[in-house]
């Protein structure tokens, strides 16, 4: 089990990622969400949905900040926080396709904030707990170990 994140980095990160949702052009869900990444030296970048006429191009909030950056050539983070503007029933987490991408460059026991909205709580995740047994770079380099949880058949 990963020892708890910090609270303040966790509350800025947060807030990080409340202001970047201001920017989300989501006219098609109404649904404005905003991330935030961590890098290793304590730099944040931010992202929002950018959402399109062609519904499936949309890219999630998670995934601008992240590449973002990547194409800044910054590769190691230390946190991501994701904050969506309508949760009315609990918190956003990222979807599958943002886990996958998460978990091309977060270590497994990264935390991923967010916020509950029906009681104010932070709340976090490893990246292990939102992607179990995740396909990651040692995988595509045929390094895969099995993951403690995987079940297993009798012989
Ligand atoms: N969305 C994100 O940006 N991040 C998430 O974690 C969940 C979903 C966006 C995609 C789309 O623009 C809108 O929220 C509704 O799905």
């Amino acid at each position: 089990m990963a020892s708890a994140p910090d609270l303040q980095q966790a509350k800025k990160l947060l807030e990080s990622a409340r202001l970047a949702a201001k920017h989300a052009y989501a006219p098609y869900s109404h649904f404005p969400v905003g991330a935030a990444i961590l890098t290793d030296k304590g730099h944040i970048y931010t992202g929002a949905n950018v959402e399109n006429a062609s519904y499936g191009l949309t890219i999630c909030a998670e995934r601008v900040a992240v590449f973002k950056a990547i194409s800044d050539g910054v590769q190691r983070f230390q946190a991501v926080a994701v904050w969506a503007e309508k949760t009315p029933n609990g918190s956003v987490t990222p979807c599958g396709a943002c886990r996958q991408v998460l978990a091309e460059f977060l270590g497994s026991e990264t935390p991923v904030f967010f916020h509950d909205q029906a009681n104010g709580a932070i709340r976090w995740l490893t990246m292990d707990q939102l992607l179990p047994a995740a396909f990651a770079p040692d995988s595509a380099q045929g390094d895969s170990s099995p993951h403690r949880d995987n079940n297993s058949l009798p012989d």
